[in-house]
């Protein structure tokens, strides 16, 4: 079957990949000394079988055609590329990842679905990450970064931590808060949130806070919501994600300031918007609305307490009747 074809294909780049790293003196030069320099070690780079693509533009290429793999599969995985203008030339593929490190992304079964590839350099004409193309193994939106890694903390913290980044995945498993996904800079998808719902009910969201981070944040809101999530967002300072923050701060500081800022994103999002209506009534009412719609998401059974609660609170912020608050709820409840 074609994705079992891919499955191998992949396993054998990570492989390739892994080596490169550890066994060659451009991968030890280049690649590690990178990996060490951003402060990671070994035991992570291990547990998340980190890699590097050497910078000759088709070494891998020709060392996976040698092993007899299908061009088109490899094709497909995105590992290897047709060169432009290739007509007649010895040999007509290139690398897309060569020169970057490489993050396979593992599905929950452990296999390796797709990789992101991390340029070295910090020049804006070099795209940052390249991802997998979509195929039939690699489905964007059903994606978690480090969810294999992570779904036994995930089970027995019962709570996940969402975060936006490869590095920062692995700057909070470093940090011992192993029970942490990224979206891999995506906004959060339904199939997403169902992956998660599988392993906890618990979400806590943990974004840069900025106007972008608390907007992504946002946008998450409503979808885990209606899929039964109970969801927390944690703002890190304006400018900071998990990685940055524990290279200024350390693991400690980290562990401490997500455990104290911990915020239930109902009551953030109603916090934010009551300080900014004041007294202008429409405005008033469009909140109102908004956050009525919002509340009829919780509709589980085990949510009718909850509703309640957010109910009393949002009559009480923004100073309104609790019982007209109720039934504007309820005509968003289908
Ligand atoms: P960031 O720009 O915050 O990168 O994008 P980062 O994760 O902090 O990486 P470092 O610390 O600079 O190495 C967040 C995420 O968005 C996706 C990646 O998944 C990245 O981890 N992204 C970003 C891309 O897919 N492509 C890009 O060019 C940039
Ligand atoms: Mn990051
Ligand atoms: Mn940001
Ligand atoms: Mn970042
Ligand atoms: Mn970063």
């Amino acid at each position: 079957m074609l994705a079992d074809s891919l499955f191998i294909i992949n396993h054998f780049a990570q492989e390739f990949f892994t080596q490169a790293l550890l066994e060659t003196d451009e991968g030890r030069h280049i690649g590690l000394s990178y990996l060490q320099e951003r402060g990671l070690r070994e035991h992570i780079i291990q547990k998340f079988q980190l890699g590097y693509n050497p910078e000759n533009g088709d070494a891998f290429a020709r060392a996976a055609l040698d092993k007899g793999y299908n061009a088109e599969y490899l094709l497909k995985t995105g590992l290897i590329a047709r060169r432009a203008g290739a007509q007649g030339s010895e040999f007509p593929y290139r690398d897309p990842y060569a020169g970057r490190i490489i993050f396979p992304v593992h599905n929950l079964s452990g296999k390796i679905a797709g990789f992101g590839a991390r340029s070295l350099r910090n020049d804006p004409h070099t795209p940052k990450y390249i991802n997998t193309p979509e195929n039939e193994i690699y489905v964007k939106s059903k994606i978690l970064y480090g969810l294999y890694q992570a779904r036994q903390a995930i089970g027995r913290e019962d709570e996940c931590l969402l975060v936006e980044g490869y590095m920062d995945v692995l700057a909070m498993h470093q940090a011992g808060i192993e029970n942490t996904v990224a979206s891999s800079g995506t906004s959060l998808t339904t199939d997403q949130l169902q992956l998660i719902r599988k392993l906890t009910r618990r979400l806590t969201i943990v974004y840069d806070g900025d106007a972008a981070g608390i907007k992504a944040a946002q946008r998450g809101m409503d979808l885990a919501l209606e899929q039964g999530l109970d969801v927390r967002l944690v703002l890190l300072p304006d400018g900071e994600d998990p990685d940055s923050f524990v290279h200024k701060h350390g693991a400690q500081a980290l562990r401490e300031f997500i455990s104290s800022h911990k915020k239930d994103i109902i009551l953030f999002q109603l916090e934010t918007a009551a300080a900014d209506v004041s007294d202008d009534i429409e405005k008033k009412s469009a909140l109102i609305n908004q956050i009525a719609a919002t509340l009829a998401h919780l509709q589980d059974s085990t949510d009718f307490l909850r509703r309640q609660d957010y109910i009393r609170r949002c009559s009480q912020l923004l100073h309104i009747d609790e019982q007209g608050l109720t039934s504007l709820v309820n005509t968003f409840i289908r």
